[in-house]
């Protein structure tokens, strides 16, 4: 493994956070293999402090007495053979940390700044010199804020329950259903509500819901956000090129925008017409914040291309097969809260009529349960409309929805409407190259 500079181990770091049962320990271990960086447990650490604890007698983490002999809790940890490991003083005590009562007093325990001190400490020493994969409760909110990549982790508490049920099952310690998701719950809620650090979605973290992931399926996932470049990447080359086309669009060229209001910040499918290679940038553009889109696969190619559309928060879609990389990407990032735009038309359409729709927006509104924003892109007569002084607009129109009781959503009546949609804003768009209407961006 290289030393790195400092910067540079902060931009490859990745946080994993979440509540228990979300898969972050295997999730953790698994990308910390596959992309050769050191895997920290902060949990294994808060459970090595509750063993501690247990052995000098403390068992109510209330007891005056824990914040006087924690100086002498001597805890550390190694990485042997890829594997974490806690010790106290030189006795490896990793093999007895993963019982769940000792998760609980470790729970009650973390509540306490000493005991996060203790083990922030350790974490960052460990992490000062190799990029690493941190998990825990409050590792991207707190002891590594400036990873280069965040993740958040959650899953129904069924499923969360059922995960630990078969760990504990693994361990030769079976137990009881009800049980084990009674103690995540109370877990949860103090991990979530303490006052020191509590569990809590970092800033800019990259939300996945595990519920129907394989664990194949969510490593991969994460693997693809680091090596593609991830969002958080690319936020300061997209603020740079938005700015500099919204002054150039708006600012200097008069691009028109309607139906602004149409769109909120947050997780929407935008569904655009498509006519031209410039259409993206335009839509881009036309929005105030930053959006992604689905882009074909072909123009990621070669790798400093798509090291480019990487970083403007491009998607890269292999058309005509069902690819389900590209899915899991589209998913995580509405999941984060990031509008994507994608063309229906699949690939440009000249002409006055719209192309055949495809149904992957509508399918993908559906599995994201988002709404789907119509929009449409007049860039038509460009040189006449330079001279006119009208040249470009956007639109975007109503948010069309699934009906909230319809759980299947007809995607093809979806599709439908969403065709339809656009071309009542391209009529609008044409109306308005001859009769102007108000601005409202
Ligand atoms: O992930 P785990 O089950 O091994 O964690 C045990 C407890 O340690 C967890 O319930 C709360 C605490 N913890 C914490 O407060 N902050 C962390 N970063 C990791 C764990």
């Amino acid at each position: 493994m290289l030393r790195r500079s400092e910067s540079d181990l902060k931009s490859r770091m990745i946080t994993i956070d979440g509540p228990a049962g979300t898969g972050k320990s295997v999730t953790a271990q698994a990308l910390a293999a596959r992309l050769g960086l050191l895997y920290l447990d902060s949990g294994a650490l808060y459970r090595g402090v509750a063993l501690w604890a247990e052995r000098v007698g403390i068992a109510d983490p209330e007891d005056p007495r824990l914040a006087e002999s924690i100086a002498g809790c001597n805890l550390n940890a190694v990485t042997q053979d890829a594997r974490f490991r806690v010790r106290l003083g030189e006795e490896d005590v990793t093999d007895a940390l993963r019982h769940e009562a000792l998760g609980q007093l470790a729970s009650r325990l973390a509540v306490f700044p000493v005991v996060r001190d203790l083990v922030a400490r350790i974490l960052r020493q460990a992490a000062a010199r190799h990029a690493c994969v941190a998990e825990g409760r409050d590792m991207g909110s707190n002891v590594f804020a400036d990873a280069g990549l965040k993740i958040y982790l959650t899953a129904s508490l069924t499923v969360r329950g059922a995960r630990r049920l078969e760990q504990l099952r693994a361990l030769g310690k079976p137990s009881d259903a009800d049980a084990v998701r009674r103690e995540m719950e109370d877990r949860d809620g103090r991990d979530q509500t303490r006052t020191a650090s509590p569990l809590r979605i970092p800033a800019n973290a990259v939300r996945i819901d595990t519920t129907r992931l394989t664990q194949n399926e969510q490593v991969t996932l994460i693997e693809e956000l680091y090596r593609g470049g991830g969002w958080l990447r690319s936020v300061g080359f997209y603020r740079v090129c938005h700015t500099f086309l919204r002054i150039l669009l708006i600012g200097l060229l008069r691009m028109r925008v309607h139906g602004l209001a149409h769109l909120c910040h947050g997780p929407v499918v935008i569904a655009c017409n498509h006519r031209s290679y410039f259409d993206p940038p335009l839509v881009g553009t036309a929005l105030p914040f930053a959006i992604g889109y689905l882009a074909k696969d072909e123009l990621f190619h070669p790798g400093w291309m798509g090291a480019i559309f990487r970083r403007v928060n491009a998607i890269p879609v292999r058309r005509g097969a069902a690819d389900r990389r590209a899915i899991r990407e589209v998913l995580a990032a509405l999941q984060r809260g990031m509008p994507i735009v994608i063309f229906p038309e699949g690939t440009r359409v000249k002409g006055d009529q719209l192309g055949t729709p495809l149904p992957g927006a509508a399918w993908l509104a559906r599995k994201a349960k988002v709404a789907i924003v119509p929009a449409c892109i007049w860039s038509d007569g460009f040189w006449r409309g330079l001279r006119r002084g009208r040249i470009l607009s956007a639109h975007f129109g109503t948010p069309l929805r699934y009906p909230p009781e319809d759980g299947a959503g007809d995607v093809a009546k979806m599709t439908d409407e969403i065709i339809a949609a656009i071309g009542e804003l391209r009529r609008e768009a044409r109306e308005n190259v001859e009769k102007p209407a108000q601005v409202d961006a």
